[in-house]
């Protein structure tokens, strides 16, 4: 049902619709987005509300934007059952849902300090997907629960 949700946040003319999100990662994905307010872009956010499917969800609408498949890919990993919807002119033109990739390069940090990647020399990180995780692939070590605390900032 939708009915519930349009009271909470209103409709957007064009942009994209980040629906179905783990409750409690709203703020996350806002960071891979690289969305922070000051850019001017026009973003609504709900958390925590009621769904059907997901008993809570979050969800985020950023008008006047669309998503590089990078950031799909890390939003996968923190939003599972997230759905992407694109709205052109109040109409949803296309919806997808993520894809847990198979590994992903550059985007997330190691943790460990002794790790290859994370000395000073120039080399992307690589994480092999799990199902419940993500594990490097020069030194094994594995993220869990928290892999939303590892994502890269430039
Ligand atoms: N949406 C929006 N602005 C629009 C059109 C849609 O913000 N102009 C939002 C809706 O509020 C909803 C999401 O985009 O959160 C997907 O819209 P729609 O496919 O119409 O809703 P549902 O059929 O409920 O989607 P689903 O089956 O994926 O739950
Ligand atoms: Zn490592």
């Amino acid at each position: 049902m939708n009915g519930d949700e349009e009271l909470r946040v209103s409709k957007i003319k064009s942009g994209t619709v980040i629906d179905h999100i783990t409750g409690g990662q709203a703020l996350n994905v806002l960071a891979i987005l690289d969305i922070d307010g000051n850019n001017g872009e026009t973003v609504s956010v709900g958390m925590n509300v009621p769904s059907d499917r997901l008993g809570r969800k979050d969800i985020v609408k950023v008008e006047g934007r669309e998503l590089s498949q990078d950031e799909v890919d890390v939003l996968s990993l923190i939003a599972p059952a997230a759905t992407i919807n694109i709205v052109r002119d109040f109409d949803v033109i296309d919806k997808s849902r993520v894809e847990r990739p198979e590994r992903v390069f550059g985007v997330l940090d190691c943790p460990n300090r002794n790790c290859v990647t994370t000395e000073n020399e120039p080399i992307d990180t690589h994480f092999e997907v799990l199902d419940d995780g993500v594990r490097c692939a020069y030194c094994e070590t594995i993220i869990r629960d928290d892999i939303a605390d590892h994502i890269q900032v430039e």
